[in-house]
């Protein structure tokens, strides 16, 4: 082929590639507080379906980097905040990062040296052991010539900042000496500074918040500073962190959003479309390179979505919303349609998940419900009930079909053990699904391979659906017939 041939082909290899040169790079949180875990390979081939390379945990939990080794998938493993003051260094590096790192092994790149360490919430109790940790585990990985491979990192809250506009940004004053020496730590490391930033909680916390300024379509509440407008709480959050580091003399510090987005369910502006929106909106924006006024055309380098996955296990003391940040539900379905710029244009499912037999357990259709309220409680505070609340998708049913979402829940939970539907003779299995509307009546999943006595159930399950179908069709035929 000439010269001609090959530039023509370089030109629209250009092309081709150019809408897919992404500045900022879309990663994903994947928590597992829930009770329904899918196998951590079920996750990582949802990870690659969706082309996502990018991926953050909340430990090093090691069933998950098994699965990630080979992948190609870029990993922040973490430290829990409880194990800074005691953990060793060395050992941590061995046990967590030597033995999975290397060729066909685990792409770490990142540990985050405890999680949100700082918050307000914390009362200080972290404080004193991120840097010494932080400069321990530096050592460590300087002896293990891992050093200039995984960095160390720190995700803040976006508490530990104030301001009333974004130019005045400055850390909170009691956090001056630590900021200042973890920020030369990163820039000495050539590390980013990750935040979460939550608007949602913005809007959740304060009644005042406009909640057009929460989103990315432009706000009727703009907020002018200086020569600069902000029209959504992203920018105006991003900027303040930027002025908060440029007072301590690091104006240029990459940052990475460790953690951002909307849960879909359990509050009053939890929900699927306000979900996909805010998401959706993030994504354009950060893909348009637009920046923010104090960082014009370069956006964050790094951004991980939060999260994955739901995670019914989570506490609920911030909210009943906290079971519900996935993009897909505990089970992998994905909620909504989202485009990550990522090349596929919607959202992939999970494939292969294991599933318990379907059937569910539901209050008995005839029996008297008067005793129930001991069970319901005791359900509802060992699984997740955090649908039937205010906001929630399942805040609609009726008081028979309340006290059934909450057996079922406990049933799965009790991976639908029988005598965990017995509630002194209250309830009763079923194999139809007793989901309305948007409330869903979950089946569990597994992580393990179903065993060979519980594959015939699964198949015996669908005859009895298909017999129930027959039933049914009979039942109408008879009815018309009269
Ligand atoms: C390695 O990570 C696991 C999972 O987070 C943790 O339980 C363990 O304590 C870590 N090992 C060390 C030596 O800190
Ligand atoms: C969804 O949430 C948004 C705000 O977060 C709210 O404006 C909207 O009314 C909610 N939609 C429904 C159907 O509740
Ligand atoms: C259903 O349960 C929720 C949560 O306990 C409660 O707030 C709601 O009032 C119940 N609804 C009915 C109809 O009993």
């Amino acid at each position: 082929m000439g010269s001609g041939g090959s530039a023509l082909c370089w030109t629209l290899l250009c092309l081709l590639l150019v809408p897919l040169q992404v500045q900022s790079a879309i990663g994903f949180n994947w928590g597992t507080l829930s009770f329904h875990k899918m196998r951590p390979s079920t996750v990582v081939d949802l990870l690659k379906a969706n082309k996502i390379t990018k991926v953050k945990l909340f430990d090093a939990n090691p069933d998950a980097l098994r699965a990630l080794m080979g992948s190609g998938i870029q990993v922040m493993i973490g430290i829990p905040n409880e194990m800074l003051s005691t953990f060793n260094s060395d050992l941590f590096v061995r046990q967590n990062i030597s033995r999975f790192i290397g060729k066909g092994g685990a792409d770490i790149r990142y540990v985050a040296v405890g999680n949100e360490p700082f918050l307000t919430g914390y009362g200080g109790q972290f404080l004193n052991y991120v840097v010494p940790a932080l400069l321990n585990l530096q050592q460590s990985l300087l002896r293990a010539n891992l050093a200039s491979y995984v960095k160390l990192v720190v995700p803040c809250n976006a508490d530990a900042y104030q301001s009333n506009v974004p130019s005045q940004g400055m850390f909170r004053p009691e956090l001056t000496q630590i900021m200042t020496q973890l920020v030369s730590f990163l820039d000495s490391n050539a590390s980013p500074f990750v935040v979460n930033i939550y608007p949602f909680l913005s809007l959740y916390g304060n009644a005042d918040f406009p909640q057009d300024y929460a989103f990315f379509e432009g706000s009727s509440h703009p907020v002018p500073d200086g020569p600069n407008t902000y029209y959504n709480a992203f920018d105006g959050n991003f900027d303040t962190l930027v002025a908060a580091l440029s007072k301590l003399g690091f104006p240029q510090m990459p940052i990475v959003i460790g953690e951002i987005g909307w849960p879909t369910d359990g509050a009053v502006g939890a929900n699927l479309t306000a979900a996909r929106v805010f998401n959706q909106g993030l994504v354009n924006h950060l893909l348009s390179n637009k920046g923010t006024p104090l960082r014009p055309g370069s956006p964050p380098t790094d951004v991980y979505l939060f999260g994955l996955l739901d995670e019914g296990a989570k506490s609920t003391l911030p909210g009943n919303f906290e079971r519900h940040w996935g993009v897909f539900s505990f089970d992998g379905q994905a909620k909504y349609r989202l485009n990550l710029g990522l090349g596929n244009r919607g959202l992939k499912n999970a494939n292969n998940v294991q599933y318990l037999p379907s059937r569910w357990c539901v209050a008995h259709p005839t029996r008297d419900m008067t005793q129930v309220a001991d069970h319901f409680t005791r359900a509802c505070s060992e699984a997740d009930c955090t649908t039937l609340n205010d906001g929630g998708s399942c805040s609609q049913l009726g008081e028979k079909d309340n006290i059934s979402y909450a057996f079922n829940s406990y049933y799965q939970l009790q991976m639908q053990n029988e005598k965990s539907c017995n509630f002194d003779g209250l309830g009763m299995v079923t194999f139809l699904d007793p989901s309305v509307g948007d409330c869903r009546f979950l089946v569990g999943v597994t992580d393990k391979d179903l065993s060979s006595s519980a594959k015939p159930m699964a198949r015996w399950s669908s005859i009895y659906h298909i017999c129930i179908g027959v039933a049914v069709w009979a039942l109408t035929m008879l009815t018309f017939n009269e």
